[in-house]
């Protein structure tokens, strides 16, 4: 089980700035920059839905794939083992040297391995500064700290980063020096941090979106996150600048969001987990939106009861064991702005072994983690602007 990137983000920053005021941009998620040109045809009957129908089918490729929009770019996922975490290719440095990232909605550090690094595995790919035209170096320092009792650190530098055909310039990149064991022998280079700039761990250093608003890369100041499941796709799928509505199934609800501590905070006005037959209340619950925690994290008080309710039984290290058979249990469900969202049962399990465990668990903390357990049955579209964000159910 991957740690969480946000718990140790979290553990890791003592007092938290003050956010920054949000950027003079439009706040319209919904903004579209593709205009579809309609030639007259006179002796054609008139008829407005076949019209349309007939447009939208001719222009499809641009309908449904913000791909397409001059100011979005495209990230693909991998979905690495069991939903453990998703990552994606960014390009840093001139010419570009190819890192896989994982994206990570609640931390805002973009740091990965470098050859400056003492002891980054073997197999991670090594940022070379020396070998990039575009690189400007400086005298930052970050350090993160873990959960586990372990860090991450480098020096801060600045270069070209490329985010799905997005050329960001001066981008604040931090160059590892050392860094935990867990990364060393993990799939990936290192983290991309798509939380608000006022938990960076290096002073004055703005994120990638930051950057693509102020740069005006791109016109709409959201990104759109798809997160597939192993048991289908295996794949995921950020879009900066817009979203794919081709990846969501039915209405989008718009949820206010708390980022006075850097997170894309949100509240569930109420919460019930149980079986066909009894459902437990879990009263409200306030969590954030971790793209970069595998798991549905609770605080104890509430993972107790959520455990009680599915007859998981406490491993003591934050994981439950449970029954492998779910055809017993009602969805876990979250009623957000009116709107109610579930952890269908099947999502129950996070793991299928001889036992299984669940997709929940508990970290002693103030507060919940909406991670990929939750986020791989929704798509979110993330406002930095407002902030707030746009979730439906995903498809
Ligand atoms: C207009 O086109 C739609 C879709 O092709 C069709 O269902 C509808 O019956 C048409 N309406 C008229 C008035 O012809
Ligand atoms: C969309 O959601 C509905 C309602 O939950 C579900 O029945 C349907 O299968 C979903 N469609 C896709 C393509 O996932």
């Amino acid at each position: 089980m991957k740690l969480s990137a946000s718990i140790f983000a979290l553990l890791a920053v003592a007092t938290f700035s003050s956010v920054d005021a949000a950027p003079a941009v439009s706040t319209d998620p919904a903004v579209k920059t593709l205009t579809i040109p309609l030639t007259g045809n006179p002796s054609y009957q008139r008829n407005a839905t076949s019209a349309v129908l007939k447009a939208r089918g001719k222009y499809n490729r641009f309908i449904n794939s913000a791909s397409t929009f001059a100011n979005t770019g495209t990230v693909p996922m991998i979905d690495y083992l069991y939903d453990v975490e998703y990552y994606g290719t960014v390009k840093v440095g001139t010419p570009a040297q190819s890192l896989k990232l994982d994206f990570d909605t609640g931390s805002a550090d973009l740091w990965f391995a470098s050859t400056l690094c003492t002891n980054c595995g073997s197999t991670q790919t090594k940022f070379d500064s020396t070998k990039s035209s575009t690189y400007v170096s400086s005298t930052k320092t970050w350090s993160i700290s873990y959960g586990d009792g372990s860090s991450a650190s480098g020096v801060v530098g600045f270069d070209t980063v490329n985010l799905g055909g997005l050329s960001i310039t001066g981008q604040g990149i931090e160059l590892a020096k050392k860094e935990a064991t867990a990364f060393q022998t993990g799939p990936i280079d290192g983290l991309l941090g798509l939380a608000f700039d006022s938990i960076i761990t290096a002073t004055g250093v703005k994120t990638p979106v930051d950057n693509l608003i102020s740069q005006g890369l791109i016109t709409s100041p959201v990104f759109g996150v798809y997160l597939g499941k192993q048991t289908t796709d295996a794949v995921g799928e950020y879009v900066f600048g817009g979203y794919n509505s081709n990846h969501i199934n039915g209405t989008l609800t718009t949820v206010p969001v708390d980022n006075s501590d850097g997170f894309w905070s949100i509240t569930a006005s109420a919460a019930t987990a149980g079986t066909t037959t009894t459902t437990t209340s879990l009263g409200a619950i306030e969590g954030i939106l971790d793209t970069g925690t595998t798991l549905m994290i609770f605080t104890n008080t509430i993972a107790t009861k959520v455990a009680k309710a599915y007859g998981a039984t406490d491993n003591y290290d934050g994981t439950y064991t449970i029954k492998c058979d779910t055809s017993s249990f009602a969805p876990l469900t979250f009623t957000i702005n009116g709107a109610k969202f579930t952890i269908p049962p099947a999502d129950l399990i996070y793991y299928r072994g001889s036992t299984c465990i669940a997709s929940f668990a508990y970290a002693n903390l103030p507060f919940a983690i909406f991670g990929d357990a939750f986020l791989k049955s929704h798509y979110v579209i993330f406002n930095q602007a407002v902030p707030n964000v746009q979730i439906a159910l995903s498809k």
